[in-house]
């Protein structure tokens, strides 16, 4: 009888809760050393189920490390100029350290005049044009939180990045264009896919690392890939079943050789990173 031989392998989990518990732990020992509490404040225009449970997130987090944490709730209908000059006081109030504006905004609102009008030194989320640029030419200090904590994970798994394909399928301000230049400063080769690429998966199969940012569920299976690959899942959807990801996360466990979990991957990075940022942006001041 012949004995089958099982060649078994499993991707390696990057822990993002064991993670963002280890710089929030930094950050609170921080916090206290200085003996101070520094202030973020987050915005939000209207009820978005989504961003108040997001807001919720950030404020026990940040109570937790010793932040103090206004949330600043407007509604629907404000107009931009309102924003602005709330901002503005904000701006030059020196108990207040970050302010981030959560995401998204209703149609009416003007995302960019928004951006531009938090003082770049108390942008936590890091998208003032000015700390965009500094991205560019790879001497930004405020990144933004969601693609700094993807960065801050392949570091954590001593990943070398210089020359390795990355394929970015999604092109937000939140997470894919941060982490495009974050790349290309590691000397990484970029390809950007949106929803207009005529065929992702011609890209995605030939990726060394997958970034899916995208929030669609399962847009990327495991024949999309191929083997040893670095997957990294920042898109997630909600419906009756649970919470997804942008890719098919179980199939992929013995094909890949890195994956962020669905839950608790790039999730809690986000939260520790803002958190990090503003501590920065306190020490700045
Ligand atoms: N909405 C979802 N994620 C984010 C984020 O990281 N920052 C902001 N400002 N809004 C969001």
């Amino acid at each position: 009888m012949q004995i089958q031989e099982w060649k078994y392998k499993m991707a390696k989990i990057l822990n993002g809760t064991t993670l963002s518990e280890k710089i929030n732990k930094k950050t609170k020992e921080e916090i206290q050393k200085l003996g101070t509490h520094p202030h973020l404040v987050a915005i939000q225009v209207g009820d978005n189920n989504e961003s108040t449970l997001y807001i919720k997130h950030k404020s026990s987090k940040a109570k937790e490390l010793g932040f103090i944490f206004t949330h600043l709730k407007f509604k629907e209908g404000i107009t931009t100029m309102k924003i602005v000059e709330k901002i503005n006081e904000m701006n030059i109030n020196n108990n207040i350290d970050g302010i981030m504006v959560q995401l998204p905004l209703p149609e009416n609102i003007d995302k960019e005049l928004i951006s531009q009008s938090i003082a770049p030194w108390k942008d936590v989320d890091g998208f003032h044009p000015l700390n965009k640029g500094l991205l560019d030419i790879d001497r930004a200090e405020l990144i933004p939180p969601t693609a700094l904590g993807v960065m801050e994970l392949l570091k954590e798994a001593r990943l070398n990045l210089k020359g390795r394909h990355v394929v970015i399928v999604g092109t937000g301000e939140i997470s894919g264009k941060p982490l495009s230049k974050l790349f290309l400063n590691k000397k990484s080769t970029v390809t950007m896919c949106n929803e207009n690429t005529k065929d992702i998966f011609e890209h995605t199969e030939k990726a060394d690392i997958l970034v899916a940012a995208v929030g669609k569920k399962h847009l990327i299976k495991n024949e999309h890939i191929k083997e040893g690959v670095i997957i990294i899942n920042i898109g997630i959807t909600k419906d009756e079943s649970g919470i997804h990801g942008d890719v098919e996360y179980d199939m992929m466990l013995e094909k890949a050789s890195y994956i962020t979990p669905i839950v608790g991957g790039t999730g809690p990075m986000t939260v520790a990173l803002l958190l990090r940022n503003t501590l920065l942006c306190h020490k700045l001041k």
